[in-house]
């Protein structure tokens, strides 16, 4: 890794790990509107296993699990008025909502399709395991596995999501990422320089030192969120690109795309794809993994890869 925490972090870093150890046993999401009760979650599962039962005796099982190992390279230019000229063709492949143990041999795929593309730097907005509390430790040997495909010009750099641990912060320089934790990074290509930022999740775990990864500071400025809910943090501190997973798209869908199910409050706007507030482009993926379920319907899942170019005024 490429990157060093500085004493400020370190302590920053005790200080969330205490906190993120007391919410991960409460019974209740930490959101930004306040706590919000998790007791709809063991009718959410129950519906999850009748409608597996239900591909089952459809004959559509088979059909939606191996939809999981489908994954696209999407492929993106985006061009922006203010990015450094050093920056100009700079690559991020990003990677989301893995759920490494969701379904055996998905390192191996999302290995494969990383194999086909070049890019000077790799981030991870989150969700690694496929449950959201248990152990954790299963997981590590895919994730190195992975992690050695993604060293690039700069090192990886990872956020946590909703069911992640904070445990799993103590083998951050065995997993070879940098984890952003309420941090931020600066990139260098000689004089000029861009900024990424990363939150804890705020989807379960929204406490008010996520603010801490944004900076008003002037330069071109990436946010990594698990989810979209700090989009207006972000647009508000100028960031130019948001880039967040969280909702599978929905992972099963209607032929045509329309999520069932995806865990969003503010109707359709961010559930998968681009959407733009104010100058900031955000961009939701649909992930790579699964979670609930082994299966995806009308909505295959991605690996995005997006090239930042400077636009000519
Ligand atoms: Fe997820």
């Amino acid at each position: 890794m490429n990157y060093t925490l500085s004493d400020k972090e370190k302590n920053q870093r005790l200080v969330w790990s205490i906190t993120r150890s007391v919410l991960e046993t409460d019974s209740y999401k930490h959101k930004r509107q306040g706590k919000k009760s998790k007791s709809h979650w063991n009718l959410f599962t129950s519906i999850l296993g009748l409608f597996v039962f239900a591909t089952k005796i459809l004959g559509l099982f088979q059909k939606g699990k191996s939809n999981v190992f489908n994954i696209s390279i999407n492929q993106h230019r985006l061009a922006f008025p203010d990015l450094p000229a050093a920056f100009d063709g700079f690559k991020i492949l990003h990677l989301s909502d893995l759920h490494i143990d969701a379904v055996e041999g998905l390192d191996n795929a999302i290995i494969e399709r990383i194999k086909k593309v070049d890019f000077n730097l790799c981030v991870l907005t989150g969700d690694y395991r496929k449950e959201s509390s248990g152990v954790f430790t299963h997981i590590l040997s895919p994730i190195e596995k992975i992690s050695k495909q993604i060293q690039s010009e700069f090192g990886p750099l990872a956020i946590l999501g909703n069911h992640d641990t904070y445990l799993m912060a103590n083998y951050e320089e065995e997993s070879g990422m940098r984890l952003l934790i309420n941090e931020k990074v600066e990139l260098k290509r000689g004089e000029d320089k861009i900024i990424v930022s990363g939150t804890d999740d705020p989807f379960s775990f929204y406490t008010s030192a996520c603010l801490m990864a944004f900076t008003p500071e002037k330069a071109f400025k990436i946010a990594m969120v698990h989810t979209s809910e700090l989009a207006d943090i972000a647009a508000e501190n100028d960031y130019n690109l948001y880039l967040c997973g969280h909702t599978h798209g929905g992972q099963i869908c209607l032929p045509g795309g329309k999520a069932l199910i995806s865990h969003q409050t503010d109707g359709n706007k961010h559930v998968k794809g681009f959407w733009q507030l104010d100058k900031m482009i955000g961009y939701t993926s649909v992930g790579c993994g699964v979670s609930g379920v082994p299966l995806r319907f009308n909505c295959m899942p991605e690996i995005t890869v997006f090239e930042l170019v400077k636009e000519q005024s």
